[in-house]
């Protein structure tokens, strides 16, 4: 499958790392609307660069498109390949609004393409290995998961000194705009939709805990940098997902079943490991084990992989699945539907922020005093 990148910055980079692992992904070519940033990206890879996206479109070796511009231009420029002709994968958000998404979904239809989103981390290794053990009812009855994406305090980080292999920077104002529930929640309501299949109902709240990042670019979007949302599943379970750019860094997982509990400490590292701990059963009572094992990986890493770093996140999985779906005429694990799901859930926890309706508390009460002995510290 021929395919041209949209969209030469941070992410970019990452996706040139594990595209040699993809053979039948060959790439013809390149394109930005900053000229600079393409020609650097471009040199750096020895790839060639379109000058304008009409450039892009009208070549007709370009089967599809891979959409990596920021996410408030993932609409037109989706939505412009679509009308040419190409198919697409697109960065999360697939779009900014549900309408859009739908729109995107609906045009791909008519025109007998075929469009999909990032994220993909859940046709990976260590999401593929729980899926198998829930399947197998490894923990009984699944009843509820708790779904972490913390990220640290990210304002306060070194973010200047982020910098892409091809020297593209990381894109703070932006990341700070669009707002943590945008770029990460994705990652893990994908896995849940995998595992429990459509959500029923999301009940979120999202905040801006800090407004003033303090950069020196001044933010002009007060996105969400915390967020709680209860997802219930119509198969049954609920998961309890929390995002933030406050709380220390936790991308973990655990799934809570009648018989135990499956659980990843790192949804974001490539091959996280998969442990359960199972409920015992000794003499007529019931209890959790104090220990935990760790389930082995349904795949094991190839050369291929190998050779490329074991912890690298392979960030073209889900295009190679796009390319390997239409290649065969196949439904994709990536479907548009499956994508515009994944969309209308973040969109609704990142939107709490003015849509949601807290139930305002009309009593309150005086500060309490600490205890006379807890005002100094034992030495
Ligand atoms: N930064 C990360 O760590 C990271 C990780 C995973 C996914 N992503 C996702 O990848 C996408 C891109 O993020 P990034 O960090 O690479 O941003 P970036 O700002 O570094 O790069 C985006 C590039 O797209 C270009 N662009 C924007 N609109 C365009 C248009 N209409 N036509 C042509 N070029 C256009 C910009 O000039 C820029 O060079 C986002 O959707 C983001 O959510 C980012």
């Amino acid at each position: 499958m021929r395919i041209a990148i949209v969209g030469c910055g941070f992410v970019a980079d990452f996706y040139l790392k594990t595209l040699p692992l993809h053979p039948a992904l060959e790439l013809v070519g390149v394109m930005d609307r900053d000229a600079d940033r393409a020609a650097r990206f471009a040199a750096y890879y020895s790839v060639p660069t379109y000058r304008t996206m009409d450039d892009l479109l009208a070549d007709p070796r370009v089967q599809m498109v891979v959409n990596l511009t920021n996410p408030r231009s993932h609409y037109e420029v989706s939505k412009a390949c679509l009308e040419a002709g190409k198919h697409v994968y697109t960065e999360k958000p697939m779009a900014m609004s549900f309408s859009n998404a739908q729109a995107l979904e609906l045009l791909a239809a008519q025109r007998g393409l075929y469009i999909a989103s990032a994220p993909s981390r859940h046709l990976g290794e260590t999401a593929q290995t729980l899926w198998k053990a829930l399947r197998e009812k490894a923990i009984g009855t699944v009843r509820l998961a708790y779904a972490e994406l913390d990220d640290g305090l990210v304002h306060r980080m070194p973010y200047k000194t982020w910098v892409s292999q091809s020297g593209a920077p990381w894109p703070y104002k932006d990341e700070f705009e669009i707002g943590c529930i945008l770029e990460h929640a994705g990652y893990l309501v994908s896995w849940l939709l995998m595992f429990f299949g459509p959500a029923q109902t999301v009940t979120a709240f999202s905040s801006c805990l800090i407004p003033d990042k303090a950069t020196d670019v001044p933010v002009t979007v007060e996105a969400p940098d915390f967020s709680v949302a209860c997802i219930k599943f119509a198969s049954g379970p609920v998961a309890r997902l929390t995002c933030s750019i406050i709380a220390p860094a936790d991308h973990s997982l655990r799934i809570f079943g009648d018989d135990g509990v499956l659980s990843t400490d790192d949804c974001w590292l490539a091959r996280s490991p998969v442990y359960i701990k199972r409920r015992l059963r000794i003499g007529g009572k019931t209890f959790m084990a104090p220990w935990k094992k760790r389930l082995p990986l349904v795949r094991m890493p190839n050369a291929q992989t190998r050779h490329h770093g074991l912890k690298k996140v392979d960030f073209c999985l889900g295009v190679a699945e796009l390319a390997a779906a239409i290649e065969e005429q196949r439904p994709c694990r990536l479907s548009s539907s499956f994508c515009v799901h994944v969309n209308e859930i973040v969109l609704a926890i990142h939107n709490a922020l003015e849509t949601g309706s807290p139930y305002k508390i009309t009593s309150s009460f005086e500060p309490i005093d600490p205890m006379p002995w807890a005002t100094g510290w034992v030495q």
